[in-house]
């Protein structure tokens, strides 16, 4: 069984690598096994140059996360909807920045995201920001500000899961008035938990 997972998981990362050679490739990392996936939106700089998710400055914010809900990194499998770094070039520096993944680029990349989770199969579904949110319940109306904090049931690939949605930890730096209620999501997220995960 366990094996079986390892093999479906390096499968699947091997199509996406094969099937994107032109593109940098952040694959998802983490265990395999664990009861909670979190989902982020894309990879930035840092992680396409060290090829792991959250290691950058929204990985410092992870960190945070993690005390909060008493877990380590490695107890939990981490990825991105879009699973390469979305540049634009800057017209002040003409440098490459980070912009949002397009609805094409979204789309292009769902398919493998719902087959790691499929694979996985965990516990719990943690979206971070409205890209994930929006991709795992297959309905651009959803919105983070109404339903962060809850817990959602949602259907991919026939089966059902607990999604809790949360605010992107980038949205929390820049818009401070969110700290609290992000605070406050989290520690839902903790009790929600440990009622799910106890056996
Ligand atoms: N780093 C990631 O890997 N994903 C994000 O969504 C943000 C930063």
């Amino acid at each position: 069984m366990f094996l079986l997972k390892e093999k479906q998981i390096e499968e699947l990362n091997k199509k996406i690598l094969d099937e994107h050679k032109d593109k940098e490739i952040v694959l998802g990392n983490g265990s395999i096994n664990s009861a909670i996936v979190l989902i982020g939106e894309a990879p930035g700089a840092k992680e396409v140059e060290e090829k792991l998710p959250f290691v950058g400055q929204a990985g410092k914010h992870l960190e945070e996360f993690l005390n909060i809900l008493e877990l380590d990194r490695g107890e939990l499998y981490i990825t991105n909807t879009v699973k390469f770094r979305p540049t634009r070039k800057s017209s002040k520096t003409g440098r490459e920045i980070n912009r949002a993944p397009s609805k094409k680029e979204i789309e292009d990349f769902k398919e493998y995201l719902f087959d790691e989770i499929d694979i996985i199969k965990p516990k719990v579904i943690v979206t971070l920001g409205n890209v994930p949110l929006k991709t795992m319940m297959s309905n651009e109306n959803n919105k983070i500000g109404e339903l962060h904090g809850k817990n959602i049931k949602v259907n991919i690939k026939n089966k059902e899961y607990d999604l809790f949605p949360l605010y992107h930890p980038a949205a929390v730096i820049y818009r401070r008035e969110l700290k609290e209620v992000y605070i406050d999501d989290l520690k839902k997220l903790k009790k929600f938990k440990e009622s799910t995960l106890k056996d």
